[in-house]
């Protein structure tokens, strides 16, 4: 069994059923997200883009290597690898299609080297090549916010503990603002975030045999004020069973009954530093988008002494 199938057969098998995020991210998925960054009620990627359209000259040069966690098409990317001095850049994303795209975009620019993995397996990656040249790791529109409070510590952790002394991490957090708001950035009036998360169900029926009828399930978004986080979920609108041959699995679903598929954690500016500090980093520089509520943080890794 492939390991889609495997994380899809034990995900809805709990009894909360969720499916891991990374998998929205085929090649239709990666188009449909694409699309979200520019939806009108989206206005996190515009922020992040304006932010380092602005600042991104204010980073120290001396930084000859770059790292992406996530990459995505490459498109605000640009701006960081404009400002350096040509440097070597190491996209690493799960997503083929993404990275071919991010490929294109920056190849004019520095010398790329694509790599399709996890993003600590592909640290690891850049961390074996290395010699004395001074890291830049992006973690850039608030894909922190995408991991549980209890897994980001120990991801930026994790994260450190592959970099050196004096390296830097660039990070972005979309910020806490008005429910109404948030809510229409993950729910937009066209469906585009509703097609991006029923596409999950599609690509278990093209890549596992799968039999969902997507039109038999809708998407939802919540705010959990308690968390600070919005909850991406697919309700079933009926009492239903699918197979799903390629995982081995009859999944049933109660009318109502949802599938989690994400979560998207929304911070404050001021508790920031203390993040930074907990894993091994201390802020250099932050920015803030006024327009629309999003931090870029510039950290440096320090000693542990
Ligand atoms: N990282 C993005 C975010 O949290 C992903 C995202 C945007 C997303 N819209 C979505 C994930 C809808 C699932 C469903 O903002």
């Amino acid at each position: 069994m492939t390991e889609f199938a495997a994380d899809v057969r034990a995900g809805l098998n709990k009894s909360r059923k969720e499916l891991p995020s990374k998998y929205l991210y085929d090649e239709l998925g990666s188009a449909l997200f694409d699309a979200i960054t520019v939806l009108p009620e989206y206005g996190l990627t515009r922020a992040d883009e304006r932010i380092l359209a602005r600042h991104a000259r204010e980073i120290p040069r001396e930084f000859s290597m770059v790292a992406e966690l996530g990459s995505g098409s490459g498109k605000k990317t640009r701006n960081v690898i404009e400002a350096l001095d040509s440097p070597h850049y190491f996209p690493i994303d799960v997503s083929a299609p993404a990275l071919e795209r991010c490929q294109r975009e920056l190849e004019s620019l520095a010398q790329v080297t694509p790599l399709e993995m996890s993003y600590l397996d592909g640290l690891d990656r850049v961390r074996s090549g290395r010699d004395g040249e001074a890291l830049l790791v992006l973690f850039l529109g608030s894909t922190i916010g995408n991991f549980e409070a209890r897994c980001r510590a120990e991801l930026l952790a994790q994260v450190r503990a592959r970099m050196r002394e004096g390296d830097g991490l660039l990070i972005g957090f979309d910020l806490v603002k008005p429910v109404e708001t948030m809510l229409e950035a993950y729910d937009d009036p066209c469906g585009v975030t509703a097609s991006f998360n029923l596409n999950l169900l599609g690509r278990i029926n093209r890549e596992l045999g799968g039999g969902f009828n997507l039109r038999a399930f809708a998407h939802e978004a919540r705010y959990d004020a308690g968390e600070r986080r919005i909850e991406m979920h697919l309700r079933s609108r009926i009492d239903q069973t699918v197979a799903i041959r390629g995982a081995n699995l009859c999944a049933t679903f109660r009318e109502g009954e949802t599938i989690w598929t994400e979560s998207s954690h929304k911070f404050y500016a001021e508790e920031i530093p203390r993040m930074a500090r907990d894993t091994g980093f201390r802020v250099e520089a932050q920015w803030v988008d006024e327009e629309w509520p999003f931090a870029e943080s510039l950290w440096r890794a320090v000693g542990s002494g």
